[in-house]
């Protein structure tokens, strides 16, 4: 990715704002409502910015929106690209590079997921400790920029163990149960089968989706700390004996949203720094 291209965004971005964002906001599925509540805010529309895809999802806004949020200065995307929609995984994490540029120390990446470990229900929250990238593609891939960050990345605490702390400080005091747990990658867009929900069980998953891990390793290249939360918006496949539909993952993520914005306006409201 060329420092004139990420540049070429963020100063079309930074031109049009008034603050300087410290905090990054990537809003998945149904969760996007926490971008109305950014005060004195600024949207900017995916299509408008220079280098940026456009996004095709329903229940994806395609904007970014940028102002203040319990006194912090934040930069938030209502909606994100993902690998099944074509764009390659550079486009997908262009994004994160952009914010990182615009000045963001932490990013706070949420995201629907299919819970896997049977021990979870619809609804729940899970603070993401670690992932494993099923997507068959690294968005670092290619040359390295050095200027970027290092060649081999480490990937061995890119969920900031600080930030986790924090959120499970602020869900105790909210009287909020969350869930931990490992997020599994997968392109998509089919929903997994029943027996690959079992294999990844066994790999040690407990939660499935379609994005973020692309988005997490350029962070962790680009030393850009964050937090992942999933909403579990359903169990993935084979563990209730019903299909799976993007209707079900809208509901739930609708049902959980006041809990959702409450425990995110809390994380950031003192997030460490
Ligand atoms: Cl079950 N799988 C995947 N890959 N993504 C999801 C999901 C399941 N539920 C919500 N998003």
């Amino acid at each position: 990715m060329d420092q004139l291209t990420i540049n070429e965004a963020s100063s079309f971005i930074q031109n049009k704002l008034s603050i300087k964002p410290s905090i990054g906001l990537i809003l998945g599925s149904g969760l996007g409502i926490l971008a109305d509540e950014i005060e004195d805010s600024v949207a900017i529309s995916y299509k408008d910015i220079p280098h940026f895809p456009e996004s095709t999802v329903a229940g994806h806004k395609g904007q970014i929106v940028a102002g203040t949020l319990e006194g912090k200065q934040v930069i938030a995307m209502q909606g994100r690209f993902h690998y099944y929609e074509g764009y390659s995984m550079k486009q997908v994490t262009f994004p994160i590079r952009v914010m990182k540029q615009l000045g963001i120390e932490g990013i706070i990446v949420t995201n629907a997921a299919g819970g896997i470990n049977t021990s979870f229900s619809p609804g729940d929250l899970m603070l993401i400790t670690d992932h494993i990238n099923n997507m068959g593609n690294n968005p670092l891939i290619g040359k390295n920029n050095d200027e970027l960050g290092a060649r081999f990345p480490d990937m061995s605490q890119c969920y900031d163990r600080q930030y986790i702390k924090h959120a499970e400080d602020c869900s105790k005091e909210l009287g909020l149960t969350i869930q931990k747990g490992v997020y599994v990658g997968n392109t998509g867009p089919v929903y997994e089968t029943p027996a690959e929900i079992k294999m990844l069980r066994t790999f040690g998953g407990d939660a499935v989706g379609m994005s973020t891990v692309p988005e997490v390793t350029v962070a962790a290249h680009a030393g850009v700390r964050v937090l992942g939360i999933s909403c579990i918006s359903n169990m993935a496949a084979g563990i209730l004996d019903q299909p799976l539909t993007h209707t079900e993952v809208i509901e739930t993520t609708d049902k959980v949203k006041e809990d959702f914005l409450l425990f995110v306006k809390k994380i950031i409201h003192s997030l460490p720094q």
